[in-house]
């Protein structure tokens, strides 16, 4: 099971985070947090209406990670409040098995406060001494320039261009930015 116990850091408001992996009781607050991060419509690929408000479905969606030793689902949790998650899920075939995509997202009241940071260092530890994940990679809309100064600052490095990868109406796309890190010497 893709599994990390826990542990508590300070915000740069002063208040305690933890970090920790998700469990089927957080589905009600991940939809919320979701639908709000989708709602800004930007940055992000999923619609709020693509989120489940169904808690079974959602609980389905957190066991994919805990029931799968290469997957890991995050979240940040400050005062009782779920303010950020990020998930990792490796490819499910043998030989992309050493690789695998994250994304990210906290709250907007949050951010700036380093818990988008505390979450990527932390699926990076979890991913150093994972037996055998290698590679993190994800994908980030070329205008993001927070997440991208944020992904850079931790080591990502940006490997090519996704032209019109997303499409959010007729006329407008948004180009990615590939961006991965190695996590082994
Ligand atoms: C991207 C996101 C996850 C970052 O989370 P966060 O908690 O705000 O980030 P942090 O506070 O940990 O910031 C870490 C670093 O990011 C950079 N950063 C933060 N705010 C920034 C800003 N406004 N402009 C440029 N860089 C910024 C800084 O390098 C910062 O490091 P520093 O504190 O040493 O200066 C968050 O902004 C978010 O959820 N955005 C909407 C969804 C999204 O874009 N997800 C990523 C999809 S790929």
């Amino acid at each position: 099971m893709g599994f990390y116990k826990g542990k508590t850091l300070k915000a740069k408001n002063g208040e305690n985070v933890t970090i920790r992996s998700a469990s089927k009781d957080d589905a009600k607050h991940l939809i919320d947090l979701g639908k709000a991060i989708a709602a800004e419509k930007i940055y992000t690929m999923t619609d709020v209406d693509e989120i489940p408000s169904d808690l079974s479905e959602e609980i389905k969606w957190i066991e994919k990670y805990s029931s799968n030793t290469n997957n890991l689902l995050l979240v940040a949790e400050t005062d009782n409040k779920l303010v950020g998650v990020c998930d990792f899920e490796a490819g499910s075939r043998r030989r992309i098995s050493h690789t695998g995509r994250l994304g990210l997202g906290v709250a907007k009241e949050f951010r700036g406060l380093g818990i988008g940071e505390f979450l990527l260092t932390t699926v990076i530890e979890w991913a150093t001494d994972h037996n055998t994940i290698e590679k993190l990679c994800l994908t980030v809309h070329h205008d993001n320039d927070r997440a991208k100064v944020l992904y850079e600052k931790l080591g990502f490095v940006e490997e090519g261009i996704i032209k019109r990868d997303i499409k959010y109406s007729e006329k407008k796309y948004v180009d990615s930015i590939l961006m991965a890190l190695f996590v082994k010497k």
